[in-house]
């Protein structure tokens, strides 16, 4: 393909477009009784399984699936990301997360220069310094120990720390490792979040973590502000030493807000924000929390999906299959979402994670080569944790609009529950339901069937399922680390792949730069409005809306001293 040919314009496309009309004449029902089908649909690495028999899809879609794949020259792609070439073309940057987790004696080279090895001084720095931290070896100002972590960022520099966080937090070894620790994410700039964050935290035990990789974000930087003032006030300037440290690619910045660079943890910007999770942006926070070596365990999860993504052929690559039945859901199918439903508490804030790394990848109108696209590219992820998301939104799934799913359960609980004489345990009862929605819906109910069970006629429409959605099975061993750190790298690079099919850059995200300058343009006119300037410059509504809120916050001083929350 020639690189300014748009992916929709080849002959894969198109055969694609054409084969439609062989799945509109399948049904999910039929399929499924197909056991060779099903068999060719099952995946298994390193103690992974998926299940993809319940896609839309034939042996005949995935072979149409791998000729689009040539067609976008993912292969090529894939390697052009591993060997460090500047495919984030808008901002001229490698992309190369993945040797943020890549093991000490590997070589991943980025302008001639192998980047492991500093990588890993960095690691080595953070595993130094979370021991002094966890021992007490480093102490605060008044010579306590740190137990409490306050990480301070937003976007990419909070949801993957905060999924990982959450999803060890209940396991064993997790567990283990924490006691007597906590850590908390103030990420929002609303002073709700900054209360929240520090009810019940005292300064002279707090560490407080400034993580953002350019060290601008207004709202990060704000609290950031907050919070050295809330050491401060406490226990004088120089505590700031002593109970601030930083993560970043910005150490200049770093220095100038207060914060000794030798206290500072590098990463690249070879690392975007939202695949950031396996920098200092996570490692650090999870490492005083966790310990470095739990951290580690993660980071090794997230390196076999690399090793696995890049070296295996693309019919039984988990990252590249997964990928490809995306854009076939999307662009061919016509499905634009996709409900990420972990069957496990502990992966509540997945979603959330996931949300961004797909959406800001992906939610692109041109292609890499800035072409406008004739075609819808990304993909629109929620969800929740099962069962409370059957309780919730299921209802549009099973009879509403098509929304394929990707299901994901684990074999073995975190946390086992059992009560003497019933019938199944939390767990299976968990998974119980796992088990039985998908097929719920692939199969349907048909009106034949409701006949058969003597429903009455009125009621034989709403009680129909019309079945034939697809979705997607994945079962985790456990939910250990290191499986966590499988999980996060199998849907980076999914997502990477769609973006590749689609021939889009998944790397930049230039759609949140508008919002930053209007909201920037607010800022002054609140900052005038408070000295009683008038407003001008904003259209009608914006100038209605600004008067209403100033008219009813009058008492809100222009030159307040400091006033911290107290809850
Ligand atoms: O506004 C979006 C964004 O730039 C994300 O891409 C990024 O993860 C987030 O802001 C935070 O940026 P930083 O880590 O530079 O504070």
């Amino acid at each position: 393909m020639a690189s300014s040919t748009l992916i929709c314009e080849t002959q894969p496309w198109k055969d694609l477009k054409a084969h439609l009309d062989d799945i509109k004449n399948t049904h999910l029902r039929n399929l499924m009784s197909d056991t060779e089908r099903c068999k060719s649909m099952m995946l298994e690495f390193d103690n992974l399984f998926v299940d993809y028999s319940r896609q839309c899809a034939t042996a005949d879609t995935i072979d149409k699936l791998l000729k689009l794949a040539e067609a976008a020259r993912l292969k090529e792609k894939i390697t052009s990301m591993f060997n460090g070439e500047r495919i984030n073309s808008t901002e001229n940057r490698p992309v190369l997360h993945a040797a943020l987790r890549a093991p000490r004696d590997a070589v991943i080279q980025n302008d001639g220069t192998n980047v492991v090895p500093e990588v890993w001084q960095v690691l080595d720095k953070i595993r130094d310094f979370s021991e002094r931290i966890r021992t007490g070896a480093w102490v605060g100002a008044t010579g306590k120990t740190l137990t409490d972590v306050i990480a301070v960022g937003i976007g990419g520099s909070f949801l993957g720390p905060l999924f990982v966080h959450t999803a060890l937090q209940t396991d064993p070894e997790g567990i283990k490792s924490a006691t007597g620790r906590k850590l908390r994410f103030l990420a929002n700039v609303d002073p709700i979040d900054v209360a929240r964050n520090i009810t019940g935290l005292i300064p002279e035990t707090t560490l407080v973590v400034v993580v953002s990789k350019t060290f601008t974000t207004a709202e990060t930087m704000l609290n950031a502000r907050i919070l050295r003032e809330w050491i401060s006030s406490s226990l004088g300037p120089e505590a700031v030493a002593k109970h601030m440290v930083a993560v970043s690619t910005n150490l200049t910045l770093v220095k100038k807000f207060g914060i000794d660079p030798e206290n500072a943890f590098a990463f690249w910007d070879w690392v975007g924000g939202r695949y950031s999770v396996c920098s200092a942006v996570g490692v650090l926070p999870l490492s005083l929390q966790y310990g470095f070596p739990v951290v580690e365990k993660f980071l090794k999860g997230a390196s076999s999906i690399d090793q696995h993504f890049r070296s295996t052929p693309f019919e039984r690559n988990i990252p590249v299959l997964l990928g490809l039945l995306s854009v076939w859901n999307v662009s061919f199918l016509g499905y634009p979402a996709r409900a990420i439903l972990p069957y496990s508490q502990a992966l509540e804030k997945f979603a959330p994670h996931i949300q961004q790394v797909s959406m800001e990848s992906n939610g692109k109108g041109v292609s890499i080569e800035g072409v406008p696209l004739p075609f819808e590219a990304g993909e629109i992820d929620f969800g929740e944790p099962g069962t409370n998301g059957q309780h919730s939104f299921y209802q549009l799934i099973h009879q509403g609009r098509i929304i394929p799913c990707d299901f994901i359960g684990v074999v073995k609980s975190q946390q086992p529950v059992y009560l003497k004489g019933e019938v199944v345990n939390n767990h299976d009862e968990l998974m119980s339901n796992f088990f039985a929605q998908p097929d719920a819906l692939a199969y349907g109910k048909t009106a034949e069937q409701l006949l058969n069970e003597n429903v009455a006629q009125h009621l034989i429409s709403h009680k129909t399922f019309s079945g034939n959605r697809p979705s997607l099975s994945l079962l985790l061993p456990s939910l250990s680390a290191y499986n966590i750190g499988q999980l996060l790298a199998i849907y980076e690079h999914r997502v990477v792949v769609e973006g590749f099919i689609w021939g889009i850059n998944s790397f930049d995200q230039w759609g949140v730069e508008l919002g930053k300058s209007l909201a920037s343009q607010v800022r002054k006119q609140l900052h005038a409005s408070r000295k009683k300037e008038p407003i001008e410059g904003f259209n009608f509504s914006t100038t209605t809306m600004l008067t209403k809120y100033l008219e009813a916050s009058e008492d809100v001083p222009a030159d307040p001293s400091t006033h911290l929350p107290n809850i």
